[in-house]
């Protein structure tokens, strides 16, 4: 959701905090901010709109300093504004705070601020958190770091946090329970960031906060402590992530190049863990409790969004070779039921950015009844890979399209290798099958280079179809979850409404939508329920529904029926959403492109959900 950035060193502070919040912009991007102390003065600036429009709106203002602290926000309490916009000051205007996340109990702190004379200017559960340190700092005579540490003893809710006071001109405050905090560690300089983005062109090592833990930056040194008091050792860790993988690299948008990057990026997912010619296949974060796994009763797969929808894929799987039951989860209703969770039953947790809120408080409460998690993450180092007990990365690279596509293709192959693996272990998937399967995973990268290839016929199609009002998205089996992402990415980019269904289940229901006008994706490629798909063309024929046809390559029947036809080679149908993906994620950029949208920032959505 929002994207903060800080900043304390040797440098002017302002060109390093706004860069950052362009690389965090793809997080929040309804309005953004910077403060600096300049002139011993505690100035902050705020603009509705873009960083873009942020940085017109302070030139020829007096920035430098060697302190600051920006954000880019998402909003949740109040509308997007310039008075909603953090950062936030305290009523002395001597402090300021940047947030994401929620606090809970604000209305009941604010209650008491208001009492005792406090008054706001925005509608934010942030701008009462200041007022409270500021309250707790003069009441208590306290200096920063103990005025925000006793604040965050009560307060209720998810915060990553940087506070700066005009009078401690050398020292940032930065705090986190439930949203990300990243601090890198430079030489005589320190960056905070809510991911890794803005802080990799600086330095590579890095300190993740943990929940209840406050980091003070103060005259050169960081210290932690969490919010019962107690110090820590801040534990520096190696980032893994290039600056060429966060820039678009001569790509119109990062969603075009996260696409195109898929043969990489699988191969990526693959490399060091499977190879084919030695029936080679190890996924080194699954040891400890690979055998909890194998002798699972149940598997529970948590998710939200298109990490369900790869869930789903992975619920074929596992049953297919594992023989074990799946039932596949959104986070958001499994978290708020009281499910039945048995000893012997698994989790498994997919999040590309590992950040969920709903996925993370699911993982804590199947947790808490004595579950076993394997979190598939894309963001190493991110709360869910921290919260899980062993789990394996999708190791896609930084994924800055709000919009999911690379990261989707590494999750299905990563799924794919765990549950080949398990069902060797477990004898229920003939050696035979399993090293055909290995294979074929292997030659994934070059099948979905192929589907790339597609691109110009798919940009005619999408020429064609810019103005639909609906799209219906068909597919059974491994495709029904391919439906289901296809219509995803057309909506959340488009904002054309799309559905995706099981082939099946049209005539019991959606089948009443389809006229001359209604476009009807169905993904077709050979498998064992072709004979049926095709009998679902011809029912969308028969009400003159616009059929476009993925199918396999050398498909004589299908062209026959559908008005146009995308051809996608041939692949063992249970890898195959690998592959039919791809089209339909082109689809969705060119429609989405042609019709003005905003690619990278759809209206709305934010990259990271760390609010429920
Ligand atoms: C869709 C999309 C979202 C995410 C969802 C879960 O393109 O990106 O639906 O898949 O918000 O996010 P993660 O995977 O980060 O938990």
């Amino acid at each position: 959701m929002c994207g903060i950035v800080g900043y304390i060193g040797h440098r002017d502070a302002y060109p390093v905090v706004v860069k950052g919040l362009k690389r965090l912009e793809y997080r929040g991007y309804d309005s953004a901010g910077v403060a600096v102390i300049n002139e011993d003065k505690l100035k902050t600036y705020k603009k509705q709109g873009k960083v873009a429009d942020l940085e017109e709106y302070v030139q020829g203002k007096q920035l430098e300093s060697n302190i600051g602290m920006g954000h880019t926000r998402w909003a949740t309490h109040g509308p997007p504004s310039d008075e909603n916009a953090h950062p936030h000051a305290s009523s002395n205007h001597k402090l300021a705070i940047i947030h994401n996340g929620i606090i809970e109990n604000y209305d009941a702190i604010k209650k008491e601020l208001t009492k005792k004379g406090h008054t706001f200017t925005s509608q934010t559960d942030t701008e009462v958190l200041i007022h409270f340190i500021e309250d707790i700092k003069l009441h208590e005579n306290c200096s920063l770091e103990e005025a925000v540490r006793l604040a965050l003893t009560q307060v209720v809710g998810a915060y990553a946090i940087v506070v700066m006071n005009e009078d401690e001109p050398n020292t940032l405050v930065a705090a986190r329970k439930g949203s990300p905090l990243v601090i890198g560690v430079g030489k005589g300089e320190f960056f905070l960031a809510s991911d890794a983005t803005p802080i990799v062109e600086y330095t590579n090592e890095v300190v993740y906060l943990n929940d209840f833990e406050i980091a003070v930056i103060k005259d050169d040194k960081l210290s932690i402590r969490n919010t019962q008091d107690v110090p820590t050792n801040p534990y520096i860790q190696t980032l893994d992530m290039e600056l060429e993988a966060i820039e678009k690299g001569g790509f119109e948008h990062f969603m075009l190049k996260e696409i195109c990057e898929q043969p990489r990026s699988i191969a990526d997912c693959m490399r060091g863990r499977l190879n084919a010619a030695d029936g080679y296949l190890r996924l080194g974060g699954i040891r400890e409790y690979a055998k909890k796994l194998e002798n699972a009763d149940r598997i529970i797969i948590i998710a939200c969004g298109t990490s369900w929808h790869a869930g789903l894929v992975a619920e074929y799987m596992f049953e297919e070779f594992c023989r074990i039951p799946v039932e596949v989860e959104y986070a958001s209703e499994f978290r708020y039921r009281n499910p039945v969770i048995n000893e012997g039953d698994v989790v498994i947790a997919i999040s590309q950015s590992g950040e969920t809120a709903d996925t993370l408080a699911a993982i804590e409460l199947a947790k808490s009844k004595g579950a076993i998690i394997f979190g598939v993450c894309n963001v190493v180092g991110s709360s869910i890979s921290r919260a899980s007990h062993e789990g394996a990365y999708t190791h896609a690279g930084p994924e800055i399209g709000v919009a999911s596509t690379k990261a989707f293709t590494a999750q299905l192959t990563v799924l794919s290798m765990m549950a080949l693996r398990t069902a060797h272990n477990r004898g229920t998937i003939s050696l035979s099958k399993y090293k055909e399967l290995l294979v074929e995973l292997e030659n994934i990268p070059s099948k979905v280079e192929k589907a790339l290839q597609l691109n110009d016929e798919i940009k005619v199609i999408s020429e064609i179809f810019k103005d639909a009002r609906n799209f219906l998205y068909l597919g059974r089996g491994f495709n029904f979850p391919v439906a289901l992402e296809g219509a995803l990415k057309l909506k959340e980019i488009s904002y054309i409404h799309a559905e995706g269904y099981p082939a099946a289940e049209m005539k019991h229901g959606p089948i009443a939508l389809i006229d001359e006008e209604m476009p009807v994706v169905v993904i077709a490629t050979r498998d064992k329920s072709y004979e049926k798909i095709v009998s679902n063309i011809q029912e969308v024929r028969a009400r003159k529904g616009r059929v476009i046809a993925v199918v396999t390559e050398g498909d004589d029947v299908i062209p026959e029926m559908a008005e146009f036809v995308i051809e996608v080679p041939a692949v063992n149908e249970v890898l195959m959403p690998l592959v039919s993906v791809v089209p339909l994620q082109l689809l969705s950029y060119h429609i989405a492109v042609m019709r003005g949208c905003n690619v990278d920032q759809p209206r709305n959505l934010a990259k990271s959900v760390t609010v429920e």
